[in-house]
């Protein structure tokens, strides 16, 4: 990589999308074809007139914000990027849709039972997220799912005073877990424990006695039908979770021998997250209601039939069976559940059942979108190489070795119809040299000349395959080799740890300058010392692209891209990775007018707090400083105006953001 001058003849330094390509890509303004975002956005995103990014929390052009103003606006209150921002409005759109969808499909196939939509806690933590979920979900008749003991407690402080929300309780429980499900029974709440393993039942049925109440119990089934995609593995017989049928078997001898076979009241099953296939989704709730109905046939009280969450997101809005996208719609989801459970029920001559689903991903991934900013880059620039080969002599005159003239050879020999031929060449040539160069037979200098015209060769060959029909796979492959590389101020782990740990793709795209077209193409760095703390998977509608098309940097201006569909799982699976803390996060809510107004900041780590949580102690660190600052004072290594400086500025990187703060403002300063 370099910043050198360009070689005659070749594409603009400011450049490496050509004029076609960019146009292919949609270049003429604004984007909206070049980042898919009709198709990945539901409506929810656009671009503007201005070039910026829009969001429409319900949809509509007329009530909608800026995204760059926004995040102009939280700058200016001291905020800088990276951000989180979180769109309760959005959310609120999104649970009525899933709402509606239901009770469309129930109304449509007469169906006779009712619809809960349940939101798991674990997909979202964050307080604020699931506050909204649980205000919004009281008034749409959904509950909440606690997988865990923690979760439960934060669930049931949320819902007081709300007997009829149904709580559905996963997860590994110990008695402790029980015992909380049991005295908020006890409190009159419709929570529902779910069976994972026969220990548990014995379990429950103990503190049901201790007690005293009759609980409402659930039980998790280990369906036949595997899943789909990353998550294949949380159904089928091998899954993790979940009772064999001869274990539902034996828990509906238990119950029916103490009496209480109408305890028995929720069927669950749960066949992995993003479903991207909905015949998985069809044959796994056919199998889930064939055991609803043998239950209710051997007498059991079964009246929820829970199938799990696994509801997708199209993030790359291919609407395939990608993983990462979906070959269904909402509608056909909800249509399919509702029809297949039917069908089966009425073969059988059971009651239809309220379906409930635990949907997660599929509630909260489009109400967050995580703004950053690029720090700066490292392109690849072609350099002016020389006249013939003599030019290649380097100091002390020394004859150039042979590889190199072998790379300079192909080179020279560069032209449309020789282009295959010479980038093998070029290729073969610069291993060598590199072998030449360890072994000792190469100086520095020469080996400098070997990257800078095998980097030129690339750069031209990439340039002349442009009009080839059909282009050699390795010539295409160029493309990714020579993209830029920009350098964010993220962390992946923090912030997108699921493009790290399963690849995932995410829509990114820049949120401003969206009426010029883009000129580079990029991966993006972020700023862990980890060479894995990288994004280099985009989405594409047919594959995934390794670059993203990017703007050319201006300098002193900040250039933002957003990260969307980004509220599901990532918050709470980020971790602390080179001490990089939670990033701010904002609520943001948008009225009538489509005026945005910020409800709550929870304001990211500071240094401080991400030291605390590996167990240093930031007052302790600062006074050992101070110690060795006093002592250089005292040896006349530095003065007492530096040391003070060097202790101010200590103490206020401590009490600073963890990311860079570039043009926070003093307001921002501290944060
Ligand atoms: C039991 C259970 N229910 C619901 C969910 C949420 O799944 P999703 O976010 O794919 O809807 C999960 C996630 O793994 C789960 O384990």
């Amino acid at each position: 990589m370099s910043t050198a001058p360009l070689a005659s003849g070749s594409r603009s330094s400011s450049e490496n999308l050509s004029p076609e390509e960019a146009t292919v890509m949609g270049a003429d303004q604004p984007q909206a074809e070049t980042y898919a975002v009709e198709a990945w956005g539901d409506g929810f995103f656009a671009i503007g007139d201005r070039g910026t990014v829009q969001v429409r929390p319900d949809r509509d052009p007329s009530r909608q914000i800026d995204l760059h103003d926004l995040v102009n606006g939280l700058r200016e209150r001291g905020y800088a990027t990276p951000v989180l921002l979180h769109f309760g409005d959005l959310l609120s759109t999104v649970m009525s849709d899933l709402r509606r969808a239901f009770d469309e499909a129930i109304t449509a196939s007469e169906y006779q039972g009712g619809y809960a939509g349940v939101f798991p806690v674990k997909v979202n933590q964050q307080r604020g997220v699931v506050e909204d979920v649980s205000r919004l979900g009281a008034q749409l008749g959904f509950g909440l799912e606690a997988g865990s003991k923690p979760e439960l407690l934060a669930v049931l402080a949320l819902t007081v005073d709300q007997p009829d929300r149904l709580i559905v309780c996963n997860g590994f429980k110990e008695d402790r877990y029980i015992e909380f499900a049991m005295l908020a029974a006890k409190l009159g709440r419709a929570i529902v424990p779910v069976v994972e393993n026969l220990d548990e039942l014995h379990l429950v049925l103990e503190q049901a006695e201790r007690f005293d109440v009759r609980p409402r119990i659930g039980v998790r089934v280990n369906l036949n039908t595997q899943g789909v995609g990353r998550w294949a593995g949380s159904s089928g017989i091998r899954a993790k979770f979940g009772l064999t049928l001869a274990e539902v078997l034996e828990t509906v001898r238990l119950l029916r021998e103490r009496g209480m076979l109408d305890c028995l009241q929720l069927l669950h099953c749960h066949m992995g997250s993003q479903m991207h296939d909905i015949r998985q989704v069809v044959g796994g709730v056919g199998e889930l209601a064939r055991i609803y109905s043998e239950l209710r046939r051997l007498g059991a009280g079964v009246r929820y039939l829970d199938v799990g969450g696994g509801l997708g997101i199209d993030y790359d809005g291919s609407q395939t069976n990608f993983p990462f996208s979906r070959n269904y719609t909402l509608d056909e989801y909800a249509a399919s559940v509702v029809h297949r459970v039917q069908s089966i029920c009425d073969e059988a001559g059971v009651p239809h059942p309220t379906i409930v689903t635990e949907s997660g991903r599929a509630m909260v991934a489009q109400q967050s979108v995580l703004v950053f900013d690029v720090l700066g880059a490292n392109t690849f620039e072609p350099h002016t190489l020389p006249e013939t080969v003599e030019g290649l002599v380097g100091p002390d005159r020394e004859e150039p070795p042979r590889p190199l003239v072998d790379l300079y050879d192909a080179w020279t020999r560069l032209a449309p119809e020789t282009l295959l031929e010479c980038w093998h060449d070029a290729e073969s040539a610069r291993t060598e040299a590199l072998n030449t160069f360890s072994l000792g037979y190469m100086t520095l200098e020469h080996r400098a000349e070997v990257e800078k015209i095998f980097w030129t060769l690339a750069l031209r060959t990439r340039e002349l395959a442009q009009g080839m029909d059909p282009m050699p796979e390795e010539l295409a492959e160029l493309d990714d080799l020579l993209c830029d590389v920009y350098f964010c101020n993220l962390s992946v782990f923090q912030s997108l740890p699921d493009c790290w740990a399963i690849d995932q793709v995410f829509p990114i795209m820049p949120i401003h300058r969206l009426d010029e077209a883009p000129t580079r193409r990029a991966t993006l760095a972020d700023l862990t010392c980890d060479s894995d703390g990288k994004i280099e998977r985009f989405i594409d509608r047919e594959d995934v692209k390794h670059w993203l098309p990017v703007h050319e940097l201006r300098p002193d201006e900040p250039y933002l891209l957003g990260a969307f569909l980004v509220g599901a799982y990532q918050e709470t699976l980020g971790d602390l990775h080179n001490l990089f803390g939670d990033t701010h996060a904002a609520h943001v809510r948008i009225d009538e007018e489509g005026r945005w107004w910020i409800e709550e900041i929870i304001e990211g780590d500071t240094v401080s707090e991400v030291l605390g949580y590996m167990q240093y102690d930031p007052a302790g660190l600062a006074r050992r400083l101070r110690a060795e600052c006093e002592n250089s004072v005292k040896s006349g290594t530095m003065t007492v105006a530096e040391s003070r400086g060097l202790l101010r500025a200590y103490e206020s990187g401590l009490a600073g953001y963890t990311y860079l703060e570039r043009g926070a403002g003093v307001a921002g300063e501290g944060r």
